[in-house]
């Protein structure tokens, strides 16, 4: 079974196949992509042990010869020393302007790989086949490229839209239960931002999901593409409302610098935080019912999720410091912090008219009962 998603850009649109199997696939969908048969891939050092001989003998299989740079894994990969690396090795490799860069891997991958892929030559098309769930609903989809500052996180890229994305739900089966239900974070809130019908949905099977059930997983990840197809076809590079997709975003930057972007808080985790912590506040300012949070969180937990401040391990500084580093999110416009809130479960909207004291509530509230 394989689902398609079609991301409506005009001539940048593309296709994100979901399904079992894909990677061992993979050179039947490339091949007819190509201007002459070879193609380059950046990749892990965790995920180049899994999977990397999977992809690379399915290209063989369709005569796509194939080189491959595995950088090291984790986030910190994601600055310029290794994208320095990565780029001059893919001009090493002679990569001309008509080829194609395969990105194989999670997020830190398919953003580096996807930059890499923007500025080689002034373009080169590339393809993400991202093996983390995170990665396959959100990061993937959409070209967002890029990599990180010691200024922040995402502050150096370029949109840059892949040619097609492949999600293979068989490598979820890779993943550590703990990094799985990181990413079911952003699964989530694509049902609290915009869909009721689809949070009613993980209500019923997020469980199931979590626990490998692959048809509800196809389900999901299709889902979540679905609408982050949607929302990237009306507002490409965020003029409005894409910004919606950073449902629980701002709770998660500042929690993620708290806890110094270490595993403390994956950012899924913080996602999942943040959007109860968005609800919580969207009911406090009279804006949802009193049910909704409740909801919110009883569906986090259900999964297993980090629903609470409290699941954070480890000292958290106080509100009013939470509240000064969600000030230096990148969110912030004219010096005011757009925050993501809801008028019920499946309609969330951009503003930037929040009063502190409320959200300084929410986070003393949460903090009071770690
Ligand atoms: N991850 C948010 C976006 O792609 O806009």
């Amino acid at each position: 079974m394989m689902e398609t998603v079609h991301v409506d850009l005009a001539d940048r649109s593309y296709d994100i196949h979901i399904g079992q199997g894909l990677l061992g696939r993979a050179g039947e969908f490339l091949a007819p992509m190509l201007s002459r048969p070879r193609v380059a891939i950046l990749t892990d050092e965790n995920v180049a042990a899994l999977h990397l001989e999977t992809l690379q003998t399915a290209l063989a299989k369709d005569g796509i010869e194939s080189v491959a740079l595995t950088l090291p894994a984790g986030e910190s990969t994601k600055a310029w020393p290794q994208f320095t690396r990565a780029v001059e090795w893919l001009l090493d490799q002679k990569v001309e302007r008509n080829d194609i860069v395969v990105a194989l891997g999670g997020g830190v991958i398919g953003d580096l790989a996807g930059f890499a892929a923007a500025v080689l030559r002034r373009g080169v098309r590339f393809v993400q086949i991202p093996t983390s769930l995170l990665a396959q609903v959100d990061s993937s989809v959409g070209g967002k490229t890029g990599i990180n500052a010691p200024h922040g996180k995402n502050l150096i890229g370029a949109f840059h839209q892949p040619s097609l994305v492949l999600c293979d739900v068989d490598v979820l089966g890779t993943l550590t239960p703990r990094d799985f239900l990181a990413g079911c974070g952003e699964v989530v809130k694509y049902g609290m931002l915009g869909d009721a019908s689809f949070f009613e949905w993980l209500e019923e099977n997020g469980s199931a999901m979590a626990d490998g059930d692959i048809g509800a997983r196809i389900h999901a990840v299709k889902r979540s593409c679905e609408m982050k197809a949607d929302i990237v076809a009306r507002d490409e590079t965020e003029q409005g409302d894409r910004a919606l997709l950073n449902l629980g975003h701002t709770f998660c930057h500042a929690l993620e610098a708290a806890t110094g972007y270490s595993d403390r808080l994956l950012h899924g985790e913080g996602v999942a935080i943040g959007c109860a912590l968005a609800f919580e506040t969207s009911m406090r300012l009279g804006l949802c019912s009193q049910e909704d949070p409740s909801r919110v969180r009883a569906l986090l937990k259900s999964m297993g999720m980090k629903t609470d401040l409290a699941d954070i391990d480890g000292d958290l500084p106080d509100a009013d410091a939470l509240l000064d580093l969600m000030g230096q999110d990148k969110k912030v416009v004219d010096g005011k912090l757009r925050f993501i809130m809801a008028r019920s479960i499946g309609d969330a909207f951009v503003t930037s008219d929040v009063d502190r004291s409320v959200v300084h509530a929410v986070l003393s509230d949460g903090l009071v009962q770690r």
